[in-house]
């Protein structure tokens, strides 16, 4: 696996593949990388020729007083796993690499204008989104891939990348990836490791409620409201738990629905503790 640092270095190796005529998917990250992380590695060599992970903290997207400087990070233990699972490019650039004008910052960002970026997470996090955009537009820009792969879990950040392909035509395919959970139910994440044993066991109570409220739409409850309702009576039961939200919204839009009519997301963040978790599933039609 070839570990690029410099934008020039990964230009360069594209280019070299597209001149064979080698189809390119791309796995953004931010590192720390776990199963959820492998399984969007396994999808994107299944269907492209070479894998470019990127695996880089993004400052832009997180706001004053988030984990920006705890974030964990583990690049030797990434590489083995990308290895591992057969990714061809590992792109671990510096924040100056990135944002060449110092500081982590930049003058240019790609943001979405209407509501979708400021509903669910947006509310908490303003600038999360914009910032996003901007890294995933800038790797797009570099890597120039033919698909792209995001995982499920971060439902707002994938249709919010659709959208963003869409507006500014870029010609890339965006693969969503189902989320990958532990045996109990707990979805993966990279912050999971800021648990406490208790902690651990009080953050069963998200996939708890995404179970639950599946069991409902599988019954035929209609009511999204009254779902919602649910999901939130058992998380509050939980004491370590402070529900940051749990709502439904427009699969597509984002937009608030008291009906469940497909495509439709339940999604909720809470915090156990400190830290801040998040888990959703969709209703399909
Ligand atoms: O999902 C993530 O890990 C990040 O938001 C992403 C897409 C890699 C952009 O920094």
């Amino acid at each position: 696996m070839i570990v690029a640092t410099t934008v020039d270095e990964v230009r360069r190796t594209v280019r070299a593949w597209k001149r064979e005529g080698l189809t390119v998917g791309l796995v953004p990250t931010m590192g720390y990388l776990h199963e959820g992380h492998a399984s969007l590695v396994d999808a994107a060599v299944a269907a492209c020729d070479r894998v470019v992970a990127s695996d880089f903290v993004n400052p832009t997207q997180f706001g004053p007083g988030e984990d920006l400087e705890s974030y964990p990070r583990d690049f030797d233990h990434d590489c083995a796993l990308l290895e591992e699972h057969g990714c061809s490019m590992v792109f671990h650039p510096s924040v100056d690499e990135m944002y060449p004008d110092g500081g982590g910052k930049t003058d240019t960002y790609v943001e979405i204008l209407n509501d979708m970026p400021k509903q669910l997470c947006g509310k908490t996090r303003p600038i999360h989104f914009r910032g996003v955009c901007t890294v995933v537009s800038k790797l797009f820009n570099i890597v120039t891939p033919d698909k792209a792969f995001f995982g499920q879990k971060d439902a707002q950040q994938l249709a919010v990348i659709r959208k963003m392909v869409r507006d500014m035509s870029y010609g890339i395919e965006i693969v969503g990836c189902p989320i990958v959970r532990e045996e109990d139910g707990l979805a993966k994440s990279s912050r999971n490791t800021y648990l406490s044993d208790e902690e651990r066991e009080a953050a069963l109570v998200l996939s708890k409620a995404v179970f639950l409220g599946q069991k409902l739409v599988e019954d035929g409850e209609t009511d999204a409201t009254k779902i919602v309702a649910a999901m939130t009576d058992l998380i509050q039961a939980e004491p370590l738990a402070r529900i940051d939200y749990v709502e439904a919204v427009d699969g597509l839009t984002m937009a608030p629905v008291t009906t469940v009519e497909p495509p439709v997301l339940f999604a909720m963040a809470v915090y156990i503790g400190t830290t801040r978790l998040i888990d959703n599933f969709l209703v399909e039609a």
